[in-house]
């Protein structure tokens, strides 16, 4: 089988390389033009690839109205909440209601074609809705995630210069509510840029809570408007539809900014050959819709599939550790997607509290965002008896680079790999410095020629030049860089090596910080590692290990884990100091924040954060190095 499903998949991506645009143009009949393209691909400046140009479409019409006359009464949304004990179905007929009453709500507002909307939202079915609505009138959503600081929300609010933003009155976390009111105030109160009007989902979680005599209340403005009806505005395909921050090197954060025809098509067409889900079928992504593992396969994917997907607001070990697996038994849900860290947590726990559901349903878990270590793909594999796949993407890409297929037919499964690359991505493995093709099982940097897929970032919002200098400037300008270091085997498996701009150099010899911890992370003991290249006068870097581990009971010894460093890479990639802390400060991606991390061991400021999922780990980091002073 899996010999057939090999020439299957390799068969697919030759043509979807050699024969580019007749491969994307039957991809594209999976969604409605309204105006169809008579151009598959505008590539006439380069590295800017416009797809479907003159087609013109619409987002929502296609993730809503389109499957109304089917699936009316089918859910498009079921929302759970562990945080304030809630669930709710929304039927595609319903949320087809609710859409249009925002949407109605929006242009009374004053939003229209072209308008930004700044969405500051926990997750809840109205950030969805909130999303849909603006695309439906051609407006673009820039979401932000929910707890993200005052001067960061102020920054992309001066660089999107949103028209309105709409936020919840308070999100939740762990049980605890996180007042949303008072960030954005303080953000408002340092923008340069005019003052958008202000949309307010009251949840009645914060009782301090007061609206201003300027803001405009959610609910009452959705009962304005309880039968409105607004066309969905059809637009060239490559209209954007939203502006996701990320940060990149530079430390200020780029709007990736995504189209809409081509966006609607990859993720369609990923549904289908990835992540093999049906129209009709459940799909549950445990990630935010602040990420764009949200954007993407809570909320656009499995809408524009008319498939049914599964909100779920809270942590996935409260009110227990089953608390995921309890919500498969129940929705019968067929395709899962989070992230490793996600599946670390659950380790702390006993396999017992996945085993004790019946995950009949379940065909099949997915997990990107950060590398896989192969002890937890294998724990989640053998608790599971399924298909676990690691696949590798970026904010930038929008979908997966490097994966496995479930609809065309799965590979073998190696572990520490993210497969092989998607059909449409044309991939090259250089070596960082000559530009050339590094020989098998050799590290380079990895590169995509342009033009990227359909689904990809169209650009950096506003700023054209910077997309082209931040992305397509290192061999060429058709090459995109990914930051990330790979190595690929003789069967053309991919295997991530970590960012390529977070490099260790240690006596002139080049590390990635992955190389290190994933060697740190093979002692059985060990739960998570982040290593950080610290200047040293003599030999230019020494690595610093932050160490989490596993069982407090089984700690093991710091030089058994230099040794183990020194023994499994060479001697000068073994680490100069260890630290043992409880957790890792990361964003809410799950992004080890390496540079504070560094900046605290080297005595420095860590400067502007992005949202860090947990404040107190970054405080071990500091009294871990101070104690060791
Ligand atoms: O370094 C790679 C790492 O995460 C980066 C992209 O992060 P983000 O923009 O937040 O998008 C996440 C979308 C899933 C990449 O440049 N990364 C992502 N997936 C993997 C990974 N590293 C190793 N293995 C992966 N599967």
């Amino acid at each position: 089988m899996t010999m057939n499903n090999l020439s299957k998949y390799e068969h697919f991506y030759k043509d979807s390389i050699e024969n580019r645009e007749t491969f994307w143009s039957a991809q594209a009949k999976n969604i409605d033009w309204q105006t169809p393209f008579t151009q598959v691909l505008d590539y006439s400046q380069p590295p800017f690839a416009k797809w479907f140009p003159d087609g013109l479409t619409n987002l929502c019409h296609n993730a809503v109205d389109r499957h109304l006359p089917t699936r009316g009464d089918q859910a498009a949304i079921i929302w759970t909440s562990s945080e304030v004990n809630d669930t709710r179905t929304i039927t595609y007929t319903q949320l087809h209601a609710q859409v249009n009453q925002a949407a109605a709500l929006l242009q009374e507002l004053g939003v229209g074609l072209g308008d930004r909307v700044l969405i500051y939202m926990p997750m809840v079915p109205e950030t969805v809705v909130a999303m849909l609505a603006c695309v439906r009138i051609g407006a673009v959503h820039s979401v932000v995630f929910g707890g993200l600081a005052s001067a960061a929300m102020a920054s992309r609010i001066d660089d999107a210069t949103p028209r309105l933003v709409i936020i919840a009155e308070a999100g939740s976390r762990g049980g605890r509510i996180i007042p949303y009111k008072p960030l954005l105030d303080d953000a408002l109160r340092i923008i340069h840029v005019p003052r958008p009007k202000v949309l307010i989902l009251n949840r009645g979680l914060d009782t301090t809570f007061q609206p201003d005599f300027d803001t405009f209340d959610w609910a009452e403005g959705m009962q304005r408007h309880v039968l409105a009806r607004v066309a969905p505005v059809w637009v060239p395909s490559s209209h954007p539809s939203y502006i996701l921050y990320t940060s990149g090197t530079t430390g200020k954060p780029k709007g990736v900014q995504r189209d809409t025809g081509g966006h609607a098509v990859a993720l369609r067409a990923s549904m289908e050959h990835i992540f093999g889900v049906k129209p009709g079928e459940v799909m549950f992504s445990g990630s935010d819709i602040g990420w764009v593992v949200g954007h993407s396969y809570i909320v656009y994917a499995p809408l524009l599939t008319g498939a049914t997907t599964l909100v779920y607001e809270g942590l996935p070990i409260r009110p227990n550790p089953g608390i995921w697996w309890s919500l498969v038994e129940k929705h019968r849900v067929n395709c899962m997607f989070t992230s490793p860290t996600a599946i670390r947590l659950l380790k702390r726990s006993k396999a017992e509290w996945i085993r004790k559901y019946d995950l009949d349903s379940l065909r099949c878990l997915f997990l990107a965002g950060e590398p896989l270590d192969r002890e937890t793909h294998r724990w989640i594999a053998d608790a599971l008896l399924k298909p676990v796949i690691d696949n590798y993407w970026q904010t930038e890409t929008g979908w997966p680079i490097l994966t496995n297929f479930v609809g065309l037919g799965l590979l073998e499964t190696k572990f520490g790999s993210p497969a092989r690359p998607a059909y449409g991505y044309d991939m090259h493995l250089v070596d960082e410095v000559s530009g050339k093709p590094v020989a098998a099982n050799e590290k380079g940097t990895l590169m995509i020629h342009a033009p990227l897929p359909p689904g990809c970032m169209s650009t950096v919002w506003g700023d054209d030049a910077h997309f082209v200098k931040t992305y397509f400037s290192r061999f060429g300008h058709e090459m995109y860089a990914t930051f990330d270091y790979a190595m690929r085997d003789e069967d053309g498996y991919y295997f991530i090596m970590g960012r390529d701009d977070d490099v260790i150099n240690v006596a002139g010899q080049r590390l990635g910080t992955r190389e290190v911890e994933e060697v740190l992370c093979s002692h059985p003991a060990v739960a998570e590692a982040a290593a950080v290249g610290v200047h040293d006068d003599m030999r230019g870097q020494k690595i610093y290990a932050f160490v989490v581990v596993a069982d407090a009971g089984m700690t093991p010894s710091k030089k058994e884990l230099m040794d183990l460093v020194g023994s499994e890479i060479s001697t000068f990639a073994r680490p100069k100091k260890i630290y043992f802390v409880s957790a890792l400060p990361k964003t809410r991606s799950s992004k080890i924040l390496r540079r504070a991390i560094l900046a605290i061991a080297e005595g420095r400021d860590p400067g502007e954060l992005p949202t860090i999922e947990d404040m107190t780990a970054l405080e071990q980091i500091r009294k871990a190095v101070a104690a060791a002073e």
